[in-house]
C-alpha cells in the first residue's frame, strides 16, 4: 500500500472547542467534514488521548472555528501542540461566545454542534454533531491543510489522524 496517496485527501484547519467544567478548551483539528445538509450534520475525529475528547464526551457539545489564511498561525500551535490538561489555551486567545460556546475570534467562520452520535476507532472518537448555530465572522479564505503545510510550513503531531511519522 502506498500511504502517500492518503496525503492527496484535502482538509481545512480548525479549532474544535468545548468546555472543561466552565473553562473553555479545545484542540486544533483538520478532520472535520459535513455529513448531511438537512439537518446539517458535521463529523470530527478526536484522538482518545486528547483532553478535548474527554471534554466533548462530558459536555455533549463542540464548536468548530474555521481558521483562515490570515488567522494568526500561533493559534494552530497553541491549540495543536499543548494540552488543555495543563494549559489554559483560551487565556492567550480570548474567545467570543456563540450559542454559549467558545469560538476563536480570529477565525473566518464558526459552527456550533450538539453531539448526536459517536463512533470509536482504536485511536480516535468520531463525534457526529447536529449544527445548532453557524455564521461567517470575517472575509478571509479558509485555510487548507495544504496551505498549512506548504505556506506556513507547519507540522502535524502524532495525535492528528493524518500523522504518518513525518
Ligand atoms: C494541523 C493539526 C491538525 C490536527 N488535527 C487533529 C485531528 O483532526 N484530530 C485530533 O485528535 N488531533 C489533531 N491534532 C492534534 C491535537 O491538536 C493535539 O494533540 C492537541 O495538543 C490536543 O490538545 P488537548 O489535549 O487539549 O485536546 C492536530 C494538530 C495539528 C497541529
Amino acid at each position: 500500500m502506498n500511504k502517500s496517496a492518503l496525503y492527496q485527501l484535502s482538509y481545512g484547519v480548525y479549532v474544535v472547542s468545548t468546555w472543561d467544567k466552565g473553562r473553555a478548551t479545545g484542540c486544533t483539528a483538520n478532520s472535520a467534514m459535513q455529513i448531511t445538509s438537512s439537518p446539517a450534520t458535521i463529523a470530527v475525529s478526536i484522538n482518545h488521548d486528547n483532553y478535548t475528547n474527554q471534554c466533548i464526551q462530558d459536555t455533549g457539545k463542540f464548536a468548530i472555528s474555521i481558521l483562515g489564511e490570515h488567522t494568526d498561525p500561533g493559534v494552530i500551535g497553541t491549540f495543536g501542540f499543548y494540552s488543555g490538561r495543563d494549559t489554559n489555551k483560551f487565556e492567550k486567545v480570548e474567545p467570543v461566545m456563540k450559542e454559549y460556546m467558545p469560538v476563536v475570534p480570529d477565525a473566518c467562520a464558526y459552527i456550533v454542534c450538539n453531539v448526536i452520535d459517536k463512533m470509536e476507532t482504536s485511536s480516535h472518537t468520531v463525534f457526529l454533531g447536529e449544527v445548532v448555530d453557524a455564521d461567517v465572522l470575517k472575509k478571509d479564505d479558509p485555510m487548507t491543510y495544504a496551505y498549512y503545510h506548504n505556506v506556513i510550513k507547519g507540522k502535524s503531531p502524532k495525535n492528528a489522524p493524518t500523522y504518518q511519522g513525518e
